[in-house]
């Protein structure tokens, strides 16, 4: 039965609740029901095309409706769909794990799945808190994150980071400390904060969370080079694990497979998802080292099990995609043809937006980009331009006053061209809307 449109907009608002929206402002607005994809675009229920500017939340990487990975699906589809993983294992979910040990750095070959970026954080956190214990250090309960970390929303990932999306919770954080981020190119004051913590509270802290490279949730805050390895150094000086979030930046989205593996460094623990499935079902990864595991190993009377998992761990449908999309990932990689994508993005960005009036700061490593508006305004211009670009066959997430952009890995140069060009012009009308008064939203961008 084809449901019409005013009867699937009227459900939506009726019933539904969405993330990270405000829901009166979403109800004023109106629902976009997205009915179909494919590559970059994603269509409307009336058949309206838009460039998917925001990856699908930063999952996309070969496209929408890609053949291969669809075809790897429907052939897992005709076999198994779902089986517990607890005690049992299946054939996709065996060759996942020596294909994800096989990509990641040196020394992390256990793969512990979960089914979304933050559950992946806090099986780290508690795998390590239970390896100090195991190990006999159980006063080692403290966790360090860097200022401006981003590492979901349940309560462990939430104090690993100290997003200002947390804040209302904070009372209610495991005990952490953070440190100051990198400035531009300077971390030289990060550093010093991090050495400062570590002196004062290292032989209490089991781990440190950094996003390697990028903060991408907090609006594409960059890490200058060699900054990973100094955290590295210090983690292992003061015996600390170390857990590096690339559910963002890992998996082909800064031109490479890993951060971890670019930079040379290995950590205790790497967290994998959004990329992990192509943008197709929902799964995530802890990969850690077989000195952990180990450290669990013994007679179950002993207490040792890590007594922790997820229903839908290591789903079948999830493992089949995931190992054609890192398959045709791993190509990709290879043959330079991301890199040139990476290279056209990077010189368009700069072309359309670093002298652009209205845009103050440009932050763009790989394929991925934020744009600071140049306003005084507090009231989220970046999220009304970009309900404003809808109009304009582009969908892009914005955060405050900042524009994020992070196209699928597979865009073409068209596209980029595209993407560029009406993003600098709705940025420029939006303005002009608002000084003749026609904007929908009073907001004015500052000069
Ligand atoms: C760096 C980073 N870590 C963790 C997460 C949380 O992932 P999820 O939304 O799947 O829980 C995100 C999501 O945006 C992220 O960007």
């Amino acid at each position: 039965m084809k449901i019409d449109m005013n009867t699937l907009n009227n459900w939506d608002q009726s019933y539904s609740w969405h993330p990270f929206t405000q829901m009166q402002e979403y109800l004023e607005h109106g629902p976009l029901h997205i009915s179909h994809a494919k590559g970059s675009w994603l269509y409307d229920l009336e058949g309206r095309r838009y460039l998917d500017g925001n990856a699908s939340n930063w999952t996309n990487v070969h496209g929408h409706s890609d053949p291969e990975l669809n075809e790897a699906l429907i052939q897992q589809l005709g076999t198994l769909q779902q089986s517990s993983y607890k005690d049992l294992s299946h054939p996709a979910a065996s060759q996942l794990c020596h294909e994800l040990s096989s990509i990641a750095p040196p020394g992390l070959e256990r793969s512990f799945f979960t089914d979304n970026g933050a559950s992946s954080v806090e099986a780290a956190l508690k795998l390590s808190f239970q390896y100090w214990q195991l190990t006999g250090h159980p006063q080692k309960k403290l966790i360090i994150g860097m200022e401006g970390g981003y590492h979901g929303d349940t309560f462990g990932a939430m104090s690993a980071g100290n997003s200002h999306f947390h804040q209302r919770f904070s009372e209610w954080f495991l005990p952490a400390h953070y440190f100051k981020a990198p400035q531009h190119d300077d971390m030289s004051e990060s550093l010093a904060d991090l050495d400062r913590l570590l002196k004062a509270y290292g032989d209490q802290t089991a781990i440190l969370f950094l996003e390697p490279s990028v903060q991408g949730p907090r609006g594409m805050y960059l890490q200058p080079a060699g900054f990973l390895q100094a955290v590295a150094e210090r983690c292992k000086a003061y015996n600390i694990h170390l857990a590096l979030d690339e559910i963002f930046v890992g998996l082909g989205r800064l031109g490479h497979m890993l951060v971890s593996t670019a930079e040379n460094v290995t950590a205790d623990f790497l967290c994998l998802s959004k990329t992990l499935t192509g943008g197709y079902l929902p799964l995530a990864v802890t990969l850690t080292t077989q000195k952990i595991y180990q450290a669990f190993l013994g007679d179950f009377s002993e207490g040792k099990t890590f007594l922790h998992g997820h229903t839908f761990a290591a789903n079948p449908l999830a493992t089949a995609v995931s190992i054609k999309n890192i398959e045709k990932l791993k190509r990709y990689v290879a043959n330079g043809a991301l890199q040139n994508t990476c290279d056209y993005f990077g010189e368009s960005i700069k072309s359309h937006f670093a002298k652009h009036p209205f845009v103050k700061a440009v932050r763009q490593r790989g394929l991925a980009c934020a744009l600071e508006l140049a306003t005084d305004n507090k009231e989220r211009v970046a999220h009304h331009l970009s309900l404003y670009l809808r109009d304009k066959e582009v969908l892009l997430r914005g955060v405050g006053n900042t524009l994020l952009i992070v196209p699928p890995l597979c865009i073409t140069k068209l596209e980029i061209d595209f993407l560029c060009q009406q993003t600098a012009a709705a940025i420029s009308e939006y303005r002009h809307e608002f000084i003749i008064g026609r904007s929908r939203t009073p907001l004015s961008i500052a000069v």
